[in-house]
């Protein structure tokens, strides 16, 4: 049987990325996706969860709801720069041969409610099977807590890309963007003793794409999918060229892996907890690492990703993503 997922997400590049490896995996059954303010306000995010439907045009489509549209407390800072002011590598800059749009606006169809609504719904109706995967700020899983967390707790596991353990912030020197961005939803989601499994920037780092990579792969499986993948990731693929990256950082599309394939990491039972009062370090990921005994440190609340095999797993991801162009 396949494995019942829900993504939260705030597509974003590396996100798109992220869905169309699920869609591509037949490991897992994608049931719902919530949009979550992020690397773009909520409502482009959905609109690009709708487009990457819209583009694979899925036999079965999962149920698609918006969430936050803001952090818990604070205003929300956005990554456009990164990922393009749409979230989707500026798409409306492509045309066909005939001058038209290649990417006409995509009319949304959403399920009743808000994402923390759908996810506490899935959580209900996949009963202690559900996996969510979470890939922008976590302020639709602190508001799904906030509303029924008895329920929230029945998920079999809540695989979260996040936080700057032992290497430096993309943000700031100490916070990760997820993290940053919403510092007191991390905090809660951390300490609510959900089956967290986290994805950090220690780990990511170590996933880059390269653009000869991956237009290799795209070139045997030309068609449509194909030709959108090399559209959205080509604004993706100019900032990982000018932060020195060196190519795509696959983020998201590691903790989505990691959801189909837990044995491409290796992790360390860990407490962590998530700097919100600090100027300098706000959203930093406080993980204690010291070599203590158990009883003179506080009980790990996660499992933390420190090492990853980076090499099965692009091999993975670019398998896949091959499959999803088909
Ligand atoms: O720090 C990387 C994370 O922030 C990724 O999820 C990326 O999509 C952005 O949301
Ligand atoms: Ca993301």
């Amino acid at each position: 049987m396949a494995i019942p997922l829900l993504i939260d997400t705030d597509p974003g590049i590396d996100d798109a990325l992220a869905l169309l490896l699920a869609f591509a995996s037949p490991e897992v059954s994608v049931e719902a996706i919530t949009t979550v303010a992020g690397n773009v306000p909520v409502e482009r995010c959905t609109a690009n969860v709708c487009r990457v439907l819209e583009v694979l045009k899925l036999s079965r489509q999962p149920l698609v709801a918006q969430g936050a549209s803001k952090p818990l407390v604070r205003s929300l800072v956005s990554a456009g720069h990164v990922h393009g002011e749409d979230g989707l590598g500026d798409l409306h800059r492509f045309s066909d041969a005939d001058g038209s749009p290649r990417y006409p606006p995509v009319e949304p169809r959403l399920a009743p409610g808000d994402g923390p609504d759908l996810i506490l719904e899935c959580a209900a109706r996949f009963d202690g099977e559900l996996v969510v995967v979470a890939l922008g700020p976590l302020t639709n899983l602190a508001l799904a807590l906030q509303r029924d967390s008895r329920r929230l707790a029945s998920i079999r596991r809540l695989v979260v890309m996040g936080g700057a353990v032992a290497c430096p912030g993309n943000v700031t020197p100490v916070a990760e963007f997820n993290f940053y961005v919403d510092p007191e939803a991390a905090a809660r989601v951390l300490q609510a003793g959900l089956p967290l499994e986290l994805i950090p920037l220690d780990v990511t780092r170590q996933t880059v794409l390269s653009r000869s990579a991956l237009d290799g792969s795209l070139a045997a499986c030309p068609g449509p999918i194909a030709q959108f993948v090399s559209d959205f990731t080509l604004k993706g693929f100019a900032f990982g060229a000018d932060s020195g990256e060196g190519g795509l950082t696959l983020h998201d599309p590691l903790a989505l892996a990691v959801a189909l394939d837990p044995s491409l990491v290796s992790s360390e039972a860990l407490h962590v907890a998530v700097e919100c009062g600090g100027s300098l370090t706000r959203g930093m990921a406080v993980a204690d690492r010291r070599p203590l005994p158990a009883q003179h440190k506080r009980p790990p609340n996660c499992r933390v990703a420190m090492s990853v095999d980076a090499c099965r797993f692009l091999a993975l991801f670019l398998d896949r993503l091959c499959r999803a162009s088909r």
